[in-house]
């Protein structure tokens, strides 16, 4: 059996926050309380999960769906409902790609670096791309505006190099395009910046979509 979190690199999984020893609630919060948000989201949906180890994955995917991302808090929480060690729910949280560790930013920036992306371009547009919001691939820029990701194949090839800016599916992009979409959500508060973006809703992003 594969080592848990062996295959991910902590930087593209997003590194798993340090913290110090959890306390009796299983919080480094002052007080032993838990972040209120943490606290709303376990008191109003983790609480309702069966307390048995085949509930790991699922809170932690309700979790993140919730919280946007995965706090070492929420994983202790999850751990001290499910009586399990909170190093087994990390360790299972860190062995899948789907989940991340760090607040994702305002927006969410994916390149696919699969074949038929990458003999397109895609390994450079990554390249400009980083070098342009000066963060690596899994990465957030400081402000928070925008997270860097990168996935193996979306299952639009014929459009490629894709990129998905959010939700919406960016076709046949290059570092000309991809510049002025970064300029574009780095200055701007609010998702939906994307006017004069080539889109198509036909792909379905993700659907194949691995975190490399
Ligand atoms: S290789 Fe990029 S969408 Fe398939």
């Amino acid at each position: 059996m594969k080592k848990p979190g062996s295959h991910v690199s902590s930087k593209k999984a997003g590194r798993m926050p340090k913290g110090g020893a959890p306390n009796a609630r299983g919080s480094a919060g002052p007080g032993g309380r838990l972040d209120p948000e943490i606290e709303r989201w376990f008191a109003t949906a983790g609480v309702a999960f069966p307390s048995s180890r085949s509930s790991i994955i699922p809170m932690l995917q309700a979790a993140q769906a919730a919280l946007g991302y995965l706090p070492r808090d929420a994983m202790r929480a999850i751990a001290r409902h499910l009586v399990v060690p909170p190093a087994l729910v990390e360790g299972v949280a860190s062995f899948y790609a789907q989940f991340r560790f760090n607040k994702p930013g305002r927006h969410r920036v994916t390149v696919c670096t699969g074949t038929a992306c990458y003999v397109r371009g895609s390994g450079k547009l990554l390249d400009d791309i980083q070098a342009d919001l000066e963060i690596g691939s899994g990465e957030t820029t400081a402000d928070g505006a925008v997270s860097l990701e990168s996935v193996s194949c979306f299952g639009a090839c014929a459009l490629a190099p894709v990129v998905v800016l959010d939700d919406k599916v960016l076709r046949q992009q290059t570092s000309e395009s991809m510049k002025k979409v970064v300029q574009d959500i780095s200055s701007g508060p609010s998702k939906g910046r994307s006017r004069g973006m080539r889109s198509s809703p036909a792909a379905s992003p993700g659907a194949r979509g691995a975190r490399k």
